[in-house]
């Protein structure tokens, strides 16, 4: 699953997608934290007090998520981890566990430099091959990047969350975009998942 794609700039360093190990979990906290302070994550600054365990929770969280098969790649140039996707369960209930969400952060100064358009792919790729049959991404509703880079990857709005999040103690939209994987909802499961 690991693929490799030139990038222009950088010294032309090969950016190499690739699932996550342990030691990667310290860089993707860093870039977590900072788009976490610049508003545009799911999670709002004020809820971020200093924690020393959250670095073993996220290290649990990743081991949960590859028991269960979901994907969780980092996107690595020249040695630094300059970002990273992964997947849940879009809910937990056993009806949806076909369906899957995902998180996708790039390191905020490697922005707009093709990290997203590396890592997305994978991402649908990865989770196809798991045998999941749609994927949603919850972004906010002013997030142009993010947007922008799902539907450059098929990803199609579904819905708009309305006043749904409070950020910066301002109420704010999301909006619910989905793509189907592999034959979608055109076929029954390839194979049976329990979770
Ligand atoms: C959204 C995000 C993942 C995009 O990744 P990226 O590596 O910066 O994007 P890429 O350089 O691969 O660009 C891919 C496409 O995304 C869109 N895009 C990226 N940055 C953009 C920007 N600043 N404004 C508008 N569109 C943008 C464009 O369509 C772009 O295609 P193009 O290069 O042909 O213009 C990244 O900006 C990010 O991590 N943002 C902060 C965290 C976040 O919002 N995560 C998503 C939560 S749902």
């Amino acid at each position: 699953m690991t693929a490799t794609k030139e990038l222009s700039g950088e010294a032309a360093l090969p950016l190499v997608v690739r699932p996550s190990v342990e030691s990667d979990v310290p860089a993707m906290l860093a870039i977590y934290e900072h788009h976490i302070r610049d508003g545009q994550s799911d999670l709002d600054a004020e809820f971020m007090a200093p924690d020393p365990l959250r670095d073993d929770d996220i290290k649990r969280r990743r081991k949960n998520m590859l028991r269960r098969r979901l994907p969780h790649l980092v996107a690595e140039r020249g040695g630094t981890v300059v970002g990273y996707a992964y997947a849940v369960p879009f809910r937990k209930r056993p009806a949806y566990r076909y369906a899957v969400k995902h998180s996708i952060y790039v390191h905020p100064d490697h922005l707009h430099s093709g990290i997203g358009r590396a890592l997305l792919p994978m991402l649908v790729e990865a989770c196809t091959q798991e045998g999941f049959r749609q994927m949603f991404a919850y972004i906010d509703a002013t997030n142009v990047a993010s947007r922008n880079l799902h539907e450059a990857f098929g990803f199609r709005l579904v819905g708009v969350l309305e006043g749904v999040g409070l950020k910066f103690g301002r109420w704010t939209d999301s909006v619910l975009m989905q793509r189907a994987l592999g034959p979608g909802a055109g076929e029954p499961p390839a194979y049976s998942r329990t979770t």
